[in-house]
């Protein structure tokens, strides 16, 4: 047990991994439905001592998505086989707050928490892409607005969580008394949004309230973060930036009353692993030359949010609206694009590699380096570590990057409890008033 603080490493769980062609490599396995892959990459990030795996989701698909996403697990579903055959990491996954309704969302992870004693988290998203609403019978509502029902949903989720006092089933059989109605919990919420009743069918789980994980880079996006979140996902590219989203979040989670340290912001991070740093960088350019720059194109466009087919692809990225859809992603991308000078080829084979994302291609210890410089500097309080292919990517993250941090006291050498709340440092919260 340490008091110094440390770094939180989440796996980033993909099925063809996080390089667009990462699949491609000789020593990559691949495979969305492929759950003994699946399997055996959870338990090596529980045997690495990581905090939690997670999912990201969407509600949509095409051939032309990244292999990762074309078609995938229902991540819920996924998290509860992941749960009988792991035992410390916490299991996170991904789902909407435009396409999901409150009571079927608090049921959902509060039964994952009950599964697996307390490992639960939820990734709160939005869902940018307006081609989602074709495949759910209605409107895609604007960026804002998905923030406002957000905002209820969250409210309406955590308040049905509440719903059963922690000894609300007593079991007595001599008094015949199953559930205690003196410790029921009743919602009532009638909201611009909402009307749930409650209360929620499942007892209240071991965390109390499953953990609550944001990703959305915008401003509305960081207030719904600071309000609610206990983890934060985002993608930053360069220090400064990282510094400027980790301050801005953390003042907005003071603003709410809030102890800033116990909102953990984690950036994706690619680390790509070389003997030397020459070997690493060859790597990522291999990888790169697998990528069809026609594949590349639409994964740019979509985080653009704008077709870009009328422009020259060796010429730079014109001055475009700013998207209603991925609104963050596109600033992040053409901030980009301006700093490093990028053509639009050179922009969609970055997207291809880490879609936005940190990447660094480097010796273990320029690894390690690296995520203590973001760490140390007001950047980052851990990472959602994005290996480019499976499974050797983690295995070799694991085997070389992860000593490294525990030489350095960095990261732990063992859990120091059995939930995601006990990983994180969190405390339970207060039972229902
Ligand atoms: C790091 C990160 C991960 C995200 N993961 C998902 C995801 O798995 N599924 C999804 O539908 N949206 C995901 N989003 C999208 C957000 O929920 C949100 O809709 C989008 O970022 C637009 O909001 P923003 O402008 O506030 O960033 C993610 C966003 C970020 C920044």
């Amino acid at each position: 047990m340490t008091s110094q603080r440390q770094i939180h490493l989440g796996l980033f769980l993909q099925g063809a991994g996080h390089h667009v062609s990462g699949w491609r490599h000789p020593d990559a396995e691949s495979g969305s439905e492929n759950f003994d892959l699946l399997r055996r990459l959870v338990q090596t990030a529980e045997a690495a001592k990581f905090d939690l795996a997670f999912l990201a989701d969407g509600l949509t698909s095409s051939v032309d998505a990244h292999p990762s996403m074309i078609a995938r697990f229902e991540p819920l579903t996924l998290l509860s086989a992941l749960a009988m055959v792991t035992e410390r990491i916490g299991l996170a996954a991904t789902s909407s707050t435009t396409y999901g309704e409150p009571y079927h969302t608090a049921r959902a992870f509060a039964s994952i928490d009950h599964l697996s004693q307390g490992r639960a988290a939820w990734n709160i998203v939005t869902t940018s892409y307006d081609r989602t609403a074709k495949n759910f019978s209605k409107a895609h509502p604007q960026h804002d607005d998905r923030y406002a029902i957000a905002e209820e949903f969250v409210d309406v989720v955590r308040g049905l969580w509440d719903s059963w006092d922690d000894d609300a089933f007593p079991k007595d059989k001599e008094r015949g008394l199953y559930a205690d109605p003196a410790k029921v919990h009743v919602l009532d919420h009638e909201g611009r949004y909402f009307s749930v009743k409650g209360p929620l069918n499942i007892p209240r789980s071991p965390q109390g309230h499953p953990i609550l994980i944001q990703a959305g880079s915008s401003g509305p996006g960081q207030d719904l973060a600071a309000r609610t979140a206990d983890i934060v996902f985002t993608a930053q590219q360069s220090l400064e930036e990282a510094q400027v989203f980790y301050r801005s979040l953390k003042s907005r989670v003071a603003g709410f009353g809030r102890d800033p340290a116990t909102v953990a912001v984690m950036p994706g991070f690619m680390p790509v692993i070389g003997r030397t740093l020459a070997e690493a960088s060859e790597k990522l350019v291999e990888l790169d030359r697998w990528t069809d720059i026609a594949k590349a194109m639409p994964l740019l466009e979509e985080r653009i949010g704008h077709s870009l087919g009328a422009y020259d692809l060796d010429g730079s990225l014109p001055d475009l609206p700013l998207s209603d859809q991925l609104r963050s992603r596109a600033e992040l991308l053409t901030e980009l694009a301006r700093r490093e000078k990028l053509t639009i080829r050179q922009l969609a084979l970055r997207v291809a590699a880490g879609r936005g994302h940190h990447i660094v291609a480097g010796t273990p210890v320029d690894i390690a380096d690296r995520m203590q410089l973001w760490f140390e500097n007001g950047a980052a309080d851990g990472y959602n570590v994005m290996p480019p292919f499976f499974p050797v990517g983690l295995d070799e993250f694991v085997a070389e990057v992860v000593p490294l941090l525990q030489e350095r006291g960095l990261f732990r050498r063992d859990y120091e409890g059995p939930m995601l709340r006990d990983h994180l440092g969190l405390r339970r919260p207060a039972p229902p008033a």
